[in-house]
């Protein structure tokens, strides 16, 4: 299923709990389309990276090769770092502030900023700008971008953020359009300084670059024909339960969720343990069934090694 359904969307996000299989899936997928072709980016925004473990290499914040294929495609990955994020967020927002405030309040910006930091929802934001960013330049320089998200609660989290920040950024903009005519008023009695002036409409344009930012995001994100959502997850009760919920808020907010992986599946015949438990799982898989019944599903057996490399990557894929 996944493989098919990848290769008809530009965007395929994957999701789910910790330690289920995310990175090992996404790179599973872009690696296959590399090789059928497609020149792909796989993107980790996963606080815990695995990407570099997976392919045997360094990866970091800026974009590498991984594989290279016959023909055309060629597979590029790239790990988002949440401190360095956040740290280039404060600090370009710091440097727009510093810029627009007047120089007495630049202390206040700096206390603010530094407060900031530690604030909760920071790190969203900040990945949020970098994942914007990465679907924006990454549709544009590849076939396809394939996401490895975070854990479930936080994914879902990230993807209603442009919701709420362009609701947010909608509301600072009203504000601004609110005193941007009291200024033109009193520009015209003689009382506000061109400067004023220049320095609100600066702000302006941060505030709506930053709002069609995360509108074009959100565009993409609702785009059915270009993107895509897949939940993997274990055979197991919690799972299935986080799964079923993490799938339906995503369809609220509009997101094609088009399928479902369900990863380290227990073999039936090697030995009653795991056969005990490949029966168990089968019991939580109708729960699955009668909850999202509508959604493909793909099984991965639990393999025997850890899927590391490009041959054990090519294999992972052959069950895709
Ligand atoms: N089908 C499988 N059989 C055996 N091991 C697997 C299988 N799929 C993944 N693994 C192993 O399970 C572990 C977790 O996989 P992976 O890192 O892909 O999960 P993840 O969802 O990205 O985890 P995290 O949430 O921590 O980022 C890894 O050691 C990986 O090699
Ligand atoms: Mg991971």
């Amino acid at each position: 299923m996944l493989l098919d359904l990848a290769a008809r969307r530009r965007v395929v996000f994957l999701g789910g709990k910790g330690g289920v299989g995310k990175t090992s899936i996404a790179s599973a997928v872009a690696l296959a389309q590399a090789r059928a072709g497609r020149r792909v980016l796989v993107v980790s925004t996963d606080p815990a990276h695995n990407l570099g473990h997976l392919w045997q290499r360094s990866v970091g914040d800026d974009v590498v090769r991984l594989a290279t294929a016959t023909g055309e495609g060629y597979l590029d990955g790239v790990e988002v770092d949440p401190e360095r994020t956040t740290a280039a967020h404060l600090s370009a927002v710091r440097a727009t502030l510093r810029r627009l405030m007047p120089e007495h309040l630049g202390g206040e910006v700096d206390r603010h900023l530094d407060l900031a930091r530690e604030a909760p929802g920071m790190h969203e934001a900040a990945i949020l700008e970098r994942v914007a960013d990465l679907v924006e330049t990454g549709t544009a320089d590849y076939d396809l971008v394939v996401l490895d998200t975070a854990p479930s609660g936080h994914t879902a989290r990230l993807l209603s953020l442009p919701e709420t920040m362009g609701a947010w950024t909608d509301g600072l903009l009203r504000r601004r359009d609110r005193s941007d005519r009291l200024g033109a008023a009193a520009q015209m009695l003689g009382g506000r300084g061109e400067a004023t002036a220049r320095r609100d409409a600066e702000i302006r344009a941060v505030l709506t670059r930053r709002r069609e930012r995360f509108a074009r995001l959100r565009e993409v994100l609702t785009d059915h024909e270009a993107c895509t959502f897949v939940v993997v997850l274990a055979a197991e009760r919690l799972p299935v339960l986080e799964t079923v919920e993490l799938a339906r808020r995503l369809e609220k907010l509009g997101v094609d969720v088009g399928g479902l992986v369900v990863n380290k599946r227990s073999p039936a015949d090697a030995g009653e343990l795991l056969a005990a438990r490949r029966a168990a799982e089968a019991q939580h898989l109708l729960t699955l069934r009668d909850d999202l019944g509508h959604l493909p599903v793909d099984e991965v057996p639990l393999l025997a090694a850890e899927p590391v490399g490009e041959a054990a990557l090519v294999s992972l894929a052959a069950h895709l």
